[in-house]
């Protein structure tokens, strides 16, 4: 296996290259073609590393790949979750080198889609090629990757409900979270919900004249601004009643435990330019991260923002609002009290409307299950040191559906870094991760399989 993966990283890195060079963006119609090629080349690629089924699958938005390798029924059955989705890559001009054309620079790939999730799902097509190509792999394995994840997987629910025999697994593997530093290995045992939604403050019918009518009428605008800023309380608690309500509290063993993974403020703060953090009365910055619901806006606009200076009094404001969730908060139930606390926080001066965009359920994975602990093997065998169990701030919203519909806990085995820059200019994911995730995916096979 060693000398398979050595001989072969070379060209294992120019795939991927290749890979990165679509630009799979799911949010923007534009590059639906482009989608489309993305997940072709998944389905080669799986194809040529010896999947004997290999398939495309249409869905009313963007394809879902399937693959899998059935080696003796009676064995275990890992199923692989990705997205060769990727997020829009603007502001471009922000980007050091263009973000579909990929360039190694000290050590990292720089594109778009390089950590998030191409260059993690990819190190399973290799590590499955190369348990093929060495006669080791030890169990089935299925891949299901999807086009759709960025953009809330709006489709992929209809195709896992529809599709559960096919899918029948053991577990469901995800390379799609970060790990603490590459010499301190680590496993996300859980995901944060999410819960995103858009309002719309109407004042008056039209623009107004800011001198003719400023004043005396609502402007949207400050208004929305000062209802957002409401939802927050001095202490950093979310205003919203009832919203802590389903909120697991974690006691004061799993806190310390969390607490006891290496983490350094200065680093943080120095890595982000900022003189301070900001969070919740009470809690680490970490755990403000993690462990902790929250509510930001994303986006926020409305009136003139053109060159120069345009007097106006725009009739509508607008924002985007996320609230990521924990254990066991339920994101219908929380973009119900959100939507009914901001209606009944606004002045009789505006109309509100409130529309929800897509969310996804919190998840926790058990320390317990042979799925961690095969996870934890394989990294302590190719790491020489044993992961800490660390809980993810971000949101894999499927994650928590696939518990529902094909009844499988996920274990999350993350190879990027926070610093990776996902979502942002300049994303990189290190080549030192890129072939440590293909060297330690075989050994969880092989761990899963004596411990099932
Ligand atoms: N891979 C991320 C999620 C992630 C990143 C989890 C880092 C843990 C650590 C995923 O692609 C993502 O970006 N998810 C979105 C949610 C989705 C509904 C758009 C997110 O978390 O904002
Ligand atoms: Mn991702
Ligand atoms: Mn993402």
């Amino acid at each position: 296996m060693q000398d398979y993966l050595e001989a072969n990283k070379g060209r294992f890195l120019e795939e991927l290259l290749e890979l990165l060079r679509i630009p799979s963006v799911s949010a923007d119609s534009k590059f639906k073609g482009d989608v489309r090629q993305a997940a072709e080349y998944v389905r080669e690629s799986l194809a040529k590393a010896g999947a004997d089924v290999a398939e495309l699958h249409e869905t009313a938005g963007h394809p879902i790949v399937y693959g899998e390798k059935i080696v003796d029924p009676s064995k275990p059955t890992v199923l692989i979750y990705g997205h060769y989705d990727v997020q829009p890559a603007d502001p471009l001009e922000l980007w050091t080198s263009p973000p579909f054309e990929p360039v190694i620079k000290d050590e990292k790939i720089y594109a778009r889609g390089s950590a998030d999730d191409k260059g993690q799902f990819f190190m399973h097509v290799k590590a499955f090629e190369a348990m093929m190509a060495t006669d080791s792999l030890p169990c089935n394995v299925k891949f299901m990757i999807e086009g759709e994840e960025e953009v809330g997987s709006n489709n992929l629910g209809t195709f896992v409900s529809q599709n559960r025999e096919k899918l029948k697994a053991d577990v469901i593997l995800i390379s799609d979270t970060a790990m603490i530093s590459n010499d301190t290995p680590s496993i996300d045992t859980g995901l944060r919900g999410l819960s995103y939604v858009e309002v719309e403050v109407t004042g008056p019918n039209r623009d107004l004249h800011s001198g003719v009518y400023g004043g005396a009428v609502a402007n949207p605008i400050n208004t929305l601004a000062k209802m957002i800023a409401s939802l927050h309380d001095e202490n950093g608690h979310i205003t919203i009643p009832n919203f802590y309500d389903d909120v697991v509290e974690l006691s004061a063993e799993e806190r310390e435990m969390l607490e006891s993974a290496p983490f350094n403020l200065e680093e943080y703060k120095a890595d982000l330019a900022i003189d301070d953090v900001q969070g919740e009365a009470g809690f680490t910055t970490r755990e403000r991260a993690s462990i902790r619901p929250t509510l930001d806006c994303n986006g926020i606009w409305g009136g003139y923002i053109g060159e120069g200076a345009k007097t106006v009094l725009p009739s509508k404001a607008y924002a985007k609002i996320s609230m990521r969730l924990v254990p066991n908060q339920d994101w219908n139930k929380i973009t119900d009290l959100f939507a009914a606390h901001f209606q009944s926080i606004a002045p009789k001066s505006v109309k509100v409307t409130v529309t929800p965009h897509h969310g996804g359920q919190p998840y926790l994975t058990p320390l317990e299950s042979a799925a961690y602990k095969a996870a934890e093997a394989a990294l302590t065998e190719s790491f020489g040191k044993k992961p800490v169990p660390t809980r993810g701030g971000g949101s894999i919203p499927i994650v928590a559906l696939f518990e529902k519909e094909l009844g499988l806990k996920t274990v999350l085995m993350g190879f990027g870094l926070d610093s990776d820059s996902i979502h942002s200019p300049n994303e990189h994911y290190g080549l030192f991760n890129f072939y440590k995730g293909i060297e330690t995916i075989p050994l969880f096979f092989k761990h899963f399989t004596a411990l099932s």
